[in-house]
């Protein structure tokens, strides 16, 4: 297999075995060579093999490699080549990353709600679909949703969150949700109704105390570090006195932009994560007083997401291409290892106007 994908280019046309090589160095060389390692992997023409895929990203190197994984290139080159890459709209971003097909997030994630953030694994033999229901339900306690509130989901996805307040609730009308991705609106107007809008929640403007709860799941991390601090300070606004924000969302150990910031860019173009650090920083600057905090575990959904998509690689392929099941096992593998080596963490917090 490894012999016939390196006769092939990226969309799968013949390529001289020099120029694919020339290509891998190149990238290494600019990039470093974990960009360069998992761009080769999601170009390979065919699908790529479950097992042999998984373990060449997990796979532990020889120190001096590893210590070049993770160092190369060095930190001005990382900032110089990220800020490059900062230039683009959100909407490019959300745009490559999510609308690939509906049908092919319904391949990889929970069949109940299509949650495509980190769920609660309580127990180890809680399968995915009750680890998402968990999770729907800690952060639902954490909303505690009142007769009458109006609560805004930023990042709405394929508006799972919003169906589970529904069911609860029995109450709709009140539920309001942002998303920068087509597939997703297209969804939930064909599937659901709710009062979701085409809207980016980093650059528009806030009714002033205009709702009692917002709330984002797997949305934040697509906020850029620079925008972190204009973004809070208009929830702040847009929050009615006492108003409850609930963010759940992963973030850095560290502020120095690590090398998987670049790597990252294969999968979530435009984005850059902010450290745990600067995220406490920024809430108690815009005036939220942090009544609550929990950290939890991303691999098991990445797992149970790469098992899915396999299993259903070819609903997967027909819908989303074999670039795209490629890039997607890439992505929840070399995911799987980044929080595995400790670089980032889930956090969920529960804040308060003050
Ligand atoms: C990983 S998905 C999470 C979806 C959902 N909250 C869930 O838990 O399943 C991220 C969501 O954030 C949305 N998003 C990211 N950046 C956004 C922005 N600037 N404005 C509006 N929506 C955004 C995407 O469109 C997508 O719906």
């Amino acid at each position: 297999m490894l012999g016939e994908w390196s006769k092939r280019d990226f969309n799968g046309r013949k390529m001289h075995p020099v120029k694919r090589y020339s290509l891998f160095f190149l990238e290494s060389l600019i990039y470093g060579p974990t960009y360069g390692y998992l761009n080769q992997l999601i170009r390979v023409p065919e699908p790529l093999h479950p097992e042999m895929c998984w373990d060449l990203i997990q796979y532990q190197w020889h120190p001096f490699f590893n210590w070049l994984r993770l160092n190369y290139p060095p930190r001005f080159m990382r900032r110089l080549l990220l800020n490059r890459r900062l230039v683009q709209s959100h909407q490019a971003g959300i745009a490559e990353h999510y609308d690939v097909a509906n049908e092919f997030y319904e391949a990889m994630l929970d069949e109940k709600f299509m949650f495509y953030s980190c769920a609660d694994f309580l127990k180890s033999s809680d399968s995915l679909e009750q680890a998402q229901e968990n999770k729907a339900q800690a952060i639902f306690d954490l909303i505690d949703p009142q007769p009458g509130d109006e609560i805004l989901e930023l990042g709405s996805g394929w508006c799972s969150m919003l169906r589970f307040i529904a069911a609860q609730t029995g109450e709709k009308e009140r539920l309001h949700g942002y998303t920068l991705s087509r597939d997703q609106l297209e969804f939930n107007q064909r599937e659901f109704g709710f009062d979701v809008e085409f809207r980016d929640f980093i650059t528009m403007d806030y009714p002033q105390e205009g709702f009692d709860k917002i709330y984002s799941i797997g949305a934040w991390e697509h906020v850029r570090p620079r925008e972190i601090p204009g973004v809070l300070k208009k929830l702040h606004g847009a929050l009615k006195p006492n108003g409850r924000l609930v963010k759940h969302f992963f973030c850095l150990h560290t502020d120095k932009t690590p090398v998987s910031a670049i790597a990252g860019q294969l999968c979530f173009p435009g984005s850059e994560l902010s450290s745990y650090q600067f995220h406490v920083d920024a809430f108690e600057k815009a005036g939220f007083r942090i009544v609550r905090r929990t950290i939890h575990d991303y691999r098991p959904t990445l797992r149970c997401w790469y098992d899915n998509l396999v299993r259903n690689r070819d609903i997967a392929i027909k819908a989303g291409r074999i670039r795209n099941y490629n890039r997607h096992l890439v992505f929840l593998a070399a995911t799987w290892r980044f929080f595995d080596e400790g670089e980032s963490m889930v956090v969920r917090f529960q804040l308060e106007k003050a």
